[in-house]
């Protein structure tokens, strides 16, 4: 495919199906990679889609400062639209994210202000809104910007029609609920029928880019009752089910991915036929130095020692 630009390349990624995690022939998986996005996540494309409508609104103009409590991806987004648009941004983020971010960030020219980890990303967005008051700041605010679940009803519900008409399930992790409300309804409207389920971590376990709603911030773009589900998952079951994506099916996804992928297979085992869509939101590059990371790279190393398949 050819583009005018590396923003008009956001999206039109690939449905791969996860032939070996399939519980039976009837009930067949499916993986959308948002990895292959340009800046490596699903989060391109509301940071296309916030930016661009702050600049229809005028909220957004040359001398504004681009602000956003991030986890990462998003912020790595909007900060490579905003150096191609000529913004200066900064991000506020837990300071326990991986280095990568933090270097990705830099790297495309934004600055980083980092808040205390144990308060995790509500840290990052009271931090935000604190210097949102601040009149040289645009912030876009992913958690309540309808833009967010709008670039997923415009673009990625219908890719996944285009490529899938039939989808039974849709499962993907809940962070800002974009996700899921935008590409949820789009699917619903093409199908009544269809079930769409969230992912979401354990409370006080941490999966980057995940958040539980217990945990006591419900973000004002998501509607819970849109849901039909709502999975728990552990930070290991997430992790062991990352490690699983690369050694069945050679994709190479981040830790939320694998909670999706958890999520998931709970779901197919409980189905007779059916076709279920996992988001994978991002690849696995930002997360290799992570501990998480290495741990799960240690025990694989002691299992193969002590020939114990996972
Ligand atoms: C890695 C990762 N996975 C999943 C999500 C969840 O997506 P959404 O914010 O659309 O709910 C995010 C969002 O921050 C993320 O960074």
């Amino acid at each position: 495919m050819r583009f005018a630009s590396v923003v008009d390349a956001i999206g039109h990624t690939p449905l791969v199906e996860l032939k070996g995690f399939s519980p039976r022939p009837e009930v067949r998986l499916f993986a959308k990679l948002e990895g292959h996005n340009p800046t490596g996540s699903v989060k391109d494309r509301i940071a296309r889609a916030m930016i661009e409508d702050a600049e229809r609104s005028d909220s957004l103009s040359g001398d504004k400062i681009l602000l956003e409590p991030t986890s990462g991806n998003t912020g790595i987004g909007l900060a490579m639209i905003a150096r191609r648009n000529g913004y200066r941004m900064k991000a506020v983020m837990p300071e326990n994210v991986s280095r990568e971010r933090i270097m990705l960030l830099e790297l495309f020219g934004a600055e980083v202000e980092l808040t205390d980890g144990a308060k995790g990303s509500n840290g990052a967005i009271e931090r935000a809104l604190e210097l949102a008051k601040d009149p040289r700041y645009c912030m876009l605010y992913q958690y309540g910007n309808p833009a967010n679940p709008r670039a997923h009803y415009e673009t990625t519900g219908p890719e996944i029609i285009d490529d899938l008409p039939d989808v039974d399930v849709f499962v993907a992790g809940l962070g800002t609920g974009g996700t899921l409300m935008g590409t949820g309804k789009r699917l619903r409207e093409h199908n009544p029928k269809v079930q769409i389920v969230a992912a979401e971590p354990r409370p006080g376990e941490r999966v980057q880019g995940l958040r539980s709603l217990d945990e006591g911030f419900v973000p004002p773009i998501l509607d819970v009752e849109m849901l039909d589900r709502k999975l728990v998952v552990s930070t290991d079951d997430s992790l062991r089910m990352t490690r699983e994506l690369t050694r069945v099916e050679g994709i190479f996804a981040g830790f939320s991915c694998g909670a999706v992928l958890h999520v998931g297979l709970r779901v197919a085992r409980q189905m007779e036929r059916g076709n279920i869509v996992l988001l994978l939101a991002d690849g696995g590059w930002k997360y290799l130095s992570d501990e998480l990371w290495t741990r799960s790279l240690e025990r694989t190393a002691a299992d193969v020692r002590d020939k114990v398949m996972w």
